[in-house]
């Protein structure tokens, strides 16, 4: 039997709303905008309330948001982490101001916050010192994330160093988010290496804080603004008292908020925001607009999921519908095709659009598109417009849904998705031309050998004549031969093949980040180059030798071991090596400390309370003693901190060589006897 239509939508709206939170709160990805999000919403809302026999207990109306990851122990709120009433029209504002005033009449205040877009956090203080912290998870749980929110160097962890009198046990409640430079710069690394870039800084910020790791949460540079302080019998009469004593205690609250006295100096705020917090270096979706006076929020009290006396003001995204002209796929250097939408231009806040991401394959599929549709998008406080939806007002009658490419628009091979991914690559990695210029556009980039004069056209018509087919090419080139290409002429010639003659001054992490291995970025190519000095020591090193040099992780390890399986690839590396670039890391000069550990060879493994590795490296050298790459007979030491690496542990076993602790390196260094067999392999715990 047929559903009712109203019940056939409900379900629909459920089940959508449903798996967008979870898309929002599990995988840290909006498929949707806010907006749309609670347009749906709203229409599921009015629906239930009309015919409350359909609404089904799963529905996201009934509850304050998503559920609770797994992975972190769970922690219930003191005090329930609510969620704010949400409106897109200042109409909607002025409703709120006249329903506060019947309520407590005329003599009350607001307070206007910024809306921060991060993830929002509580944080719990005992004696001034922070002992949990914890996600809103789905409002009366959360995950415990007190190890990641530490490592949010603006959070205070003790204010006993600087405050007095506060009460014994308080909570403060706040937004933790990703500076937008900080999120340009993960983005930037995240397409040095090949991975798609994270959509924008919330969902990088939730992201973040979900890593088990957080010495790598300590690396993203979390913020974090706080906006409300909870306790028992706190001394505070209003809001604004108690934030100002929050950055009085030293927490970081915005010096953005302000004290309204009535309506219109709400709406003045709303609208000085609306452009200027663009400024700010965090992304803000809105405006708080809160009573300031505790009493009189008692007085007003809570519905089921938010309180009376607060509201969201949210800007909307400026957006605009346009027809899709065309869909254009991208093929980056690792193959990765991104499709790009293709738009009859349009005028949307302040530039014309012309072209707007898709994506991948999922999202057009997601976003129902057909050909010719009208597409909504969507440009917000982040950079590249977004297709957020299909106009079906719009739609031509019997047009035929997109069909995602299924051969490289370039090169014609069959694309290919790995189990997992969103992306389809094409896989002709070694001659489909836009990977192959892409990989030469890399090399040349100021952060890997910087050679200038040579842009993206000249390397085309390089590419075209036939004259490089790989970085190495390069460096056979002649200055006749780029002075005959299109807009070169002698001097910019001569500037290239200067570019050229002086990258081979280019220190060896730059050169072994500008070769192009696959996830090795620009911070890995430090690590390898200084942990192994030299190619072929990488090129020799082992999976497990790999996976034991500092924040080397096995897909990582596994990428270096099969680039250099392929012939191909060694070959195109001895091809930069003859062309004369740094394949090694330049020796320092080092200051000669003493000889006490002259003809002394050592291996260093493990960290170090005494010294970072680069440090003890250094303090080998400085006093005579020469480090090896590896274990092998040849070793005399291996120097074995915390967390030393077991292959290297077991093989120096097997070899006889002795393995010291930092104690012992230091009673050597002083000129002392080592202990006849170092220390025993038992007193290292397996990492
Ligand atoms: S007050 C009772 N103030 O917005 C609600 N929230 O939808 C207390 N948010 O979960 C929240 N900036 O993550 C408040 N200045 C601000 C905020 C803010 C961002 C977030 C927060 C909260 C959500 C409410």
């Amino acid at each position: 039997m047929n559903e009712p239509p109203v019940q056939d939508r409900i379900r629909e709206l459920t089940d959508k709303l449903n798996y967008y939170n979870h898309q929002y709160y599990q995988n840290s990805i909006s498929e949707v905008s806010d907006f749309q999000f609670d347009q749906l919403l709203a229409e599921l809302d009015a629906l239930e309330k009309a015919n409350p026999e359909f609404r089904r207990p799963d529905s996201p109306t009934q509850r304050v948001g998503g559920t609770v990851t797994k992975a972190f122990a769970t922690v219930k709120h003191r005090y329930p982490m609510l969620s704010l009433a949400n409106t897109y029209s200042e109409e909607e504002v002025v409703e709120f101001d006249k329903r506060i005033r019947k309520l407590i009449g005329d003599d009350f205040g607001y307070v206007c916050e910024l809306k921060f877009d991060g993830v929002a956090i509580s944080l719990h203080y005992r004696d001034g010192v922070l002992v949990t912290a914890a996600t809103r998870g789905d409002g009366v749980r959360g995950d415990d994330i007190t190890h990641n929110a530490r490592t949010i160097r603006s959070l205070p962890l003790n204010i006993a160093h600087r405050a007095k009198d506060f009460p014994a046990e308080f909570e403060v409640r706040g937004e933790v988010f990703m500076p937008i430079p900080v999120f340009v710069a993960l983005n930037a690394a995240r397409e040095d290496i090949g991975e798609a870039p994270l959509a924008n800084p919330r969902n990088a910020a939730s992201g973040t804080l979900k890593l088990q790791d957080s010495a790598t949460v300590a690396k993203r540079k979390l913020e974090c603004y706080v906006y409300s302080l909870l306790g028992e019998n706190l001394p505070f009469r209003t809001h604004s008292q108690s934030v100002a004593q929050l950055l009085a205690w030293g927490f970081p609250v915005s010096e953005t908020y302000r004290y309204c006295a009535d309506l219109e100096e709400v709406l003045k705020f709303i609208h000085h925001w609306d452009k200027e917090r663009f400024k700010l270096p965090v992304g803000t979706d809105g405006i708080v607009i809160k009573v300031d006076d505790f009493g009189q929020r008692e007085e007003l009290g809570l519905t089921a999921k938010s309180p009376r006396w607060a509201i969201a003001y949210k800007y909307k995204a400026e957006n605009a519908a346009t027809p899709l002209l065309d869909i254009e796929y991208n093929v980056g250097r690792t193959g990765a095709v991104t499709p790009v939408a293709i738009l009859k231009p349009v005028p949307l806040a302040g530039t014309t659009v012309k072209r707007a991401s898709l994506h991948n394959a999922n999202q057009i599929v997601l976003l129902g598109i057909h050909e010719g549709d009208t597409l909504f998008i969507e440009k917000g406080g982040e950079i590249i417009p977004k297709v957020t939806g299909v106009d079906l007002t719009r739609r031509i009658p019997g047009s035929q849904p997109v069909q995602y490419r299924t051969t490289c628009p370039a090169c014609d091979t069959p694309l290919v998705r790995q189990e997992g991914e969103a992306a389809f690559y094409c896989p002709n990695e070694r001659a489909c031309p836009p990977q192959n210029k892409a990989r030469i556009e890399h090399f040349i980039t100021r952060r890997a050998l910087n050679i200038e004069n040579l842009g993206p056209e000249t390397i085309e018509q390089l590419y075209e004549k036939g004259l490089v087919r790989t970085p190495a090419d390069l460096y056979d080139l002649t200055a006749e031969q780029l002075a005959a290409l299109d807009r070169m002429g002698k001097k910019s010639a001569d500037n290239v093949i200067r570019g050229l003659e002086a990258s081979r001054g280019v220190p060896f992490n730059r050169v072994l980040f500008g070769i192009g291995i696959r996830f090795v970025g620009a911070t890995v190519a430090d690590k390898l180059a200084n942990h192994f000095r030299n190619i072929d020591a990488i090129k020799a090193a082992s999976f497990t030798e790999l996976i034991e040099a500092p924040e080397i992780g096995d897909k990582i390890a596994q990428s270096i071991g099969a680039f250099f399986a392929d012939p191909f690839n060694v070959a195109y590396v001895d091809k930069l090596t003859r062309a004369g670039l740094l394949m090694q890391t330049e020796e320092k000069a080092v200051t000669r400390e003493s000889d006490s550990l002259a003809g002394k060879t050592f291996l260093v493994s493990g960290v170090f309370t005494g010294y970072s590795r680069e440090a003890l490296v250094e303090k080998i050298e400085a006093n005579g003693g020469k480090v090896l790459s590896g274990v092998s007979a040849k070793l005399d030491y291996l120097v074995a901190g915390d967390k030393a690496g077991t292959s290297k542990l077991q093989k120096a076993e097997k070899l006889g060589t002795k393995v010291i602790s930092e104690e012992e390196f230091e009673r050597l260094l002083a000129g002392g006897e080592d202990t006849a067999g170092g220390m025993p392999m038992a007193e290292f715990p397996a990492s």
